[in-house]
């Protein structure tokens, strides 16, 4: 099978290495990739909201199937676009269609999907600037901390968790009124705030039958402690440690077995990988967002924990073959930290040279690239996330102590990572 990943993140190197590994792959391309898949695979210079090229490209390459990395192709449509062309629509495309990746793309959409199908979230309303006046009222009368949430996507920016009205009221007008996140804040979401632990669990569904892939922990801030600026992650764990037999099936049953039978009542096309973020209060769960494709980077840990063939899996999801296959995980712990650009998640540099002549042979690590690129001879800095350190330990802590000691092992300038991931279960 000729295989296409999109995007040039972690999340597609970790998808290449593995896919790479099924005796079913026989030719293997990203796009546009970096230069750790380009070890791997093929990389194709197209980005990944050019649907044309990319159906081009596919032709040319004999592609028969394309796995979607991140959110925007999902979100803009590629998966309509590849069935309704005549000489694409014969190609299997992993992900959902541009109206079931609303579950991401509209925080109002996939706020009534759930209340709908009865999917346990944190109550909320949905406002315009046609009953802006309404919203006023309502966060007047609203229980602290308030979470405002822009409706459409904002890049990881447009959740804001207000400890008093008056700045809730102050935001609320900023995005309604002046637009704070662009289109995206057209309409905003109010919502209650939960309290508890964060954890995300990671489905694949061919729409109708689904299986629950190991779940993950990611840690969003900046700083050591979960301190400082929101980032696209620092680092990831799996397992989760507060993961419990009891609570897999809580979940399975309150939230995945009526978001997939939500899925087919709504007549929703969806046939790809869906993220659930959850909220675990006193052991009970609640789904703060969905995501209509893998989490980086928490696919570099979720990825390597599962013995499954992956190429099988995704030929099960495309064909509505699911049932037949069961997820064995890996036992062992797998821990990943992200080393980025100094500066980032405001302003860093790119074009640093990756200095890795110290780098040892690795031994029970992967070493996933974020975004680097060839230039000459060197591999440099392309972007804020630059590596990411995979290890497997016996638990948390002896995989973290493997990420910490490979990255120390490379240097640029400017470079940075948290050495404390993991740090509440060790
Ligand atoms: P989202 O983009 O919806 O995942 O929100 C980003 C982050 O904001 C989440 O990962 C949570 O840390 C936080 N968050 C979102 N909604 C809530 C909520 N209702 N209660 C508490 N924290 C929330
Ligand atoms: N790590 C969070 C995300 O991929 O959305």
């Amino acid at each position: 099978m000729n295989i296409l990943v999109l995007g040039s993140g972690g999340r597609e190197h970790a998808f290449v290495w593995k896919l790479k590994q099924s005796p079913l792959c026989t030719n293997l391309f990203v796009a546009p990739g970096n230069a750790g898949t380009a070890n791997i695979c093929t990389n194709l210079d197209i980005a990944v909201s050019n649907f044309e090229s990319i159906a081009e490209a596919s032709l040319i390459n004999n592609i028969d199937l394309i796995l979607v990395g991140p959110e925007e192709p999902l979100v803009k449509g590629i998966v309509d676009f590849f069935k309704a062309n005549e000489n694409t629509k014969h190609i299997k495309i992993i992900g959902p269609s541009k109206e079931a990746a609303q579950l991401e793309g509209s925080k109002a959409y996939s706020k009534n999907f759930m209340q709908r199908h009865g999917v346990p979230t944190a109550t909320y309303k949905e406002f315009t600037n046609n009953n802006f006046d309404e919203g006023i009222e309502y966060l007047k009368n609203h229980t602290l901390p308030i979470v405002l949430k822009a409706d459409g996507l904002a890049a990881g920016k447009g959740v804001l968790i207000c400890e008093t009205t008056e700045d809730a009221i102050a935001e609320f007008e900023l995005m309604l009124k002046h637009s704070k996140f662009g289109e995206a804040s057209n309409k905003v979401v109010v919502e209650a705030f939960l309290e508890g632990i964060e954890m995300s669990v990671f489905v694949l569904t061919d729409g109708k039958n689904f299986v629950l892939l190991p779940e993950a922990k990611d840690y969003k801030r900046i700083g050591e402690g979960d301190t400082g600026l929101n980032t696209g992650g620092m680092g990831a764990i799996s397992p989760v440690p507060l993961m419990t037999k009891s609570l897999k099936q809580k979940i399975i049953k309150t939230i995945i077995e009526p978001t997939i039978n939500g899925l087919q009542k709504d007549k929703l096309d969806y046939k790809g990988f869906v993220f659930i973020g959850l909220m675990i209060n006193n052991d009970e769960p609640f789904v703060i967002e969905y995501n209509c494709r893998m989490g980086d980077p928490e696919t570099e840990v979720v990825i390597p924990r599962l013995e499954n063939d992956l190429v099988e899996m995704l030929s099960a999801t495309a064909t509505e073959n699911l049932d037949k296959i069961s997820v064995k995980e890996i036992t062992d712990a797998a821990v990943a930290i992200v080393a980025v650009s100094g500066g980032y998640p405001g302003q860093y540099k790119t074009g640093e040279i990756i200095d890795d002549t110290n780098l040892e042979p690795l031994v029970e690590s992967i070493l996933f690239h974020s975004s680097t690129k060839l230039i000459g001879n060197n591999v440099v800095t392309n972007g804020g996330r630059v590596f990411v350190a995979v290890s497997y330990g016996v638990n948390i802590k002896d995989a973290v102590k493997k990420s910490n000691k490979l990255l120390q092992q490379i240097k640029f300038n400017g470079m940075n990572f948290r050495k404390d991931i993991g740090y509440e279960f060790v």
